[in-house]
């Protein structure tokens, strides 16, 4: 199967007391089910992918999202965001600016 978009979503998990934090007490987990019903919904399945990740070491960012082949960088990611990355980038080919990690 050749995909034309593979999202990685962190869901790594770190103690409470650890200063870095984690995606996964940020509700990751959460994204990439969306991610996953709305891939299914728009019928993209074969051609699109979503999956957890381990930590992407962005985690000032998290909950954090890198999309390839473009090799962009979301940060801060939430609910709301997910039909917008799905509908612009993933099927339009239009990453969403203002999500993007400055710098990567
Ligand atoms: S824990 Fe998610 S990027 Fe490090």
């Amino acid at each position: 199967m050749k995909l034309k978009r593979h999202v990685f979503v962190c869901t790594h998990e770190r103690p409470p007391e650890n200063p870095k934090g984690c995606c996964k007490h940020k509700d990751a987990e959460q994204l990439v089910s969306l991610f996953k019903k709305e891939i299914a919904k728009k019928g993209i399945v074969s051609e699109v992918r979503a999956q957890k990740a381990g930590c992407l070491d962005i985690c000032e960012f998290g909950p954090s999202v890198v999309v390839y082949p473009e090799g962009v960088w979301y940060g801060h990611v939430t609910a709301a965001d997910v039909t917008e990355i799905v509908e612009s980038h993933l099927i339009g080919g239009n990453p969403i600016e203002r999500l993007k990690i400055p710098g990567k």
